[in-house]
């Protein structure tokens, strides 16, 4: 562990990098060779909450950002890095060459990342660490994750997306009590947990063996609060390019019949937290969202937060938020579908409601509402008819 190695296709989670006060404990390595840390998610007090105004922005945010910067340099001085500055004080980055002349992907896929661990722990993740947080353990949700990722590995950190998601569900205790609840895309699991403290049965979905693996012991870990709310989780495999859910017996996390069946009866909300950032994985979790609406039994309304992340492109020779542009047009596309089965309205929800967990709520954070209705059995007659004549 000598030797610090991070890929150049590598992304890190805002979360991660300026979680205030954080302590990122390492806590094993994954079985790819990935260090996995534990991060903990602690709820806000009254007096911690930041107040919002009518548009969503902090009215304390000078204070906030201020006390932020002062923990980043705390923390760098804990490091002692001195960052390399050439002569004339320009900051001097050295890039590592791309290995993969061969274009082999199979080599280039999984090599060993190191990010600078800040602190390790020696006991197993599953241990109560005994320091002065854990004395109102009830008020922190604990996290394994890993800190930087290829892109094939995001959902092994924790995304903005999912903190904005969680206030919205721990903002509306009573619209999610008692429901049966499909989260997409769930990454490590913390929306789904804050969602089971509430609904009655969350069906957590994401793909990856190693993903689903840390995500069930993400559940594990915090089932005290899941079991007090009389809430339950499964964390279940979905794959927004595969059209059926796996139902083979032989297959980890394969959906039996009755959760099939359970979940085209009785979901009433879909939730996703930062889940568009590739077109084509966007299109798939469109699809996705169409064909769960269209075989659910009853009305569905959606829950999708979104970073609107701007990027230089060499396509646009410009800065643009192409990933979030081609989320709107997905948008429109479902609000503009005439199928005879179901209908849907898109609306965008201010981000105005309380914020209970501690991250920045910056303005690029968005929260979107589909909801998705069966269309009456008279008017699907009709629409077809005309469509036919
Ligand atoms: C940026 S991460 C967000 C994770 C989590 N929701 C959060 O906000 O912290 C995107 C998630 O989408 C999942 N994802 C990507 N492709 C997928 C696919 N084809 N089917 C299902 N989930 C997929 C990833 O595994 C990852 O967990």
């Amino acid at each position: 562990m000598n030797q610090i190695i991070l890929q150049h296709d590598n992304v890190l989670s805002d979360v991660h990098m300026f979680l205030p006060k954080a302590r990122q404990r390492m806590t094993r390595l994954n079985n790819v060779g990935q260090p996995v840390f534990i991060s903990k998610f602690k709820f806000l007090s009254n007096a911690e909450k930041p107040e919002r105004n009518d548009e969503g922005t902090r009215e304390n945010s000078d204070t906030e950002t201020h006390s932020a910067q002062e923990d980043d340099e705390e923390e760098d001085s804990e490091r002692n890095v001195e960052p390399a500055l050439d002569e004339d004080g320009d900051l001097d980055v050295t890039h590592r060459p791309r290995n993969d002349s061969t274009g082999d992907d199979s080599s280039r896929s999984r090599e060993v990342v190191c990010p600078v661990i800040l602190k390790q722990s020696h006991k197993s993740a599953l241990q109560n660490e005994d320091d002065e947080t854990d004395e109102c353990f009830d008020d922190i949700i604990r996290l394994e994750h890993t800190m930087a990722t290829p892109l094939e590995d995001v959902g092994k950190q924790v995304w903005r997306g999912a903190l904005l998601l969680a206030d919205f569900i721990l903002s509306k205790p009573l619209l999610f009590k008692g429901a049966t609840v499909v989260e997409l895309g769930a990454g490590a699991g913390l929306t789904s947990i804050i969602m089971a403290t509430l609904a009655k049965r969350v069906y957590c979905t994401d793909v990856g063996e190693d993903l689903l693996s840390m995500c069930r012991r993400n559940i594990s870990l915090n089932e005290h609060m899941i079991e007090r709310a009389g809430g339950e989780v499964r964390v279940r495999q979905l794959d927004w390019l595969q059209s059926d859910l796996c139902t083979d017996p032989d297959v980890d996390l394969s959906w039996t019949e009755e959760e099939v069946a359970d979940i085209h009866d009785n979901t009433s909300f879909i939730i996703a937290a930062d889940v568009c950032y590739d077109d084509d994985l966007t299109d798939g979790l469109f699809r996705t969202l169409y064909r769960l609406c269209s075989n659910f039994a009853h009305a569905c309304t959606v829950f999708i937060s979104i970073e609107k992340r701007f990027n230089f492109t060499l396509r646009n020779m410009d800065v643009s938020c192409d990933a979030y542009n081609h989320f709107r047009h997905c948008l429109s596309q479902l609000e503009d579908l005439v199928d005879g089965q179901c209908s849907y309205t898109v609306e965008q929800i201010p981000s105005t409601f309380p914020q209970f967990l501690q991250y920045e709520r910056i303005d690029q954070l968005e929260l979107w509402k589909v909801t998705a209705k069966r269309v009456p059995f008279d008017e699907a007659q009709s629409n077809s008819k005309q469509c036919t004549s």
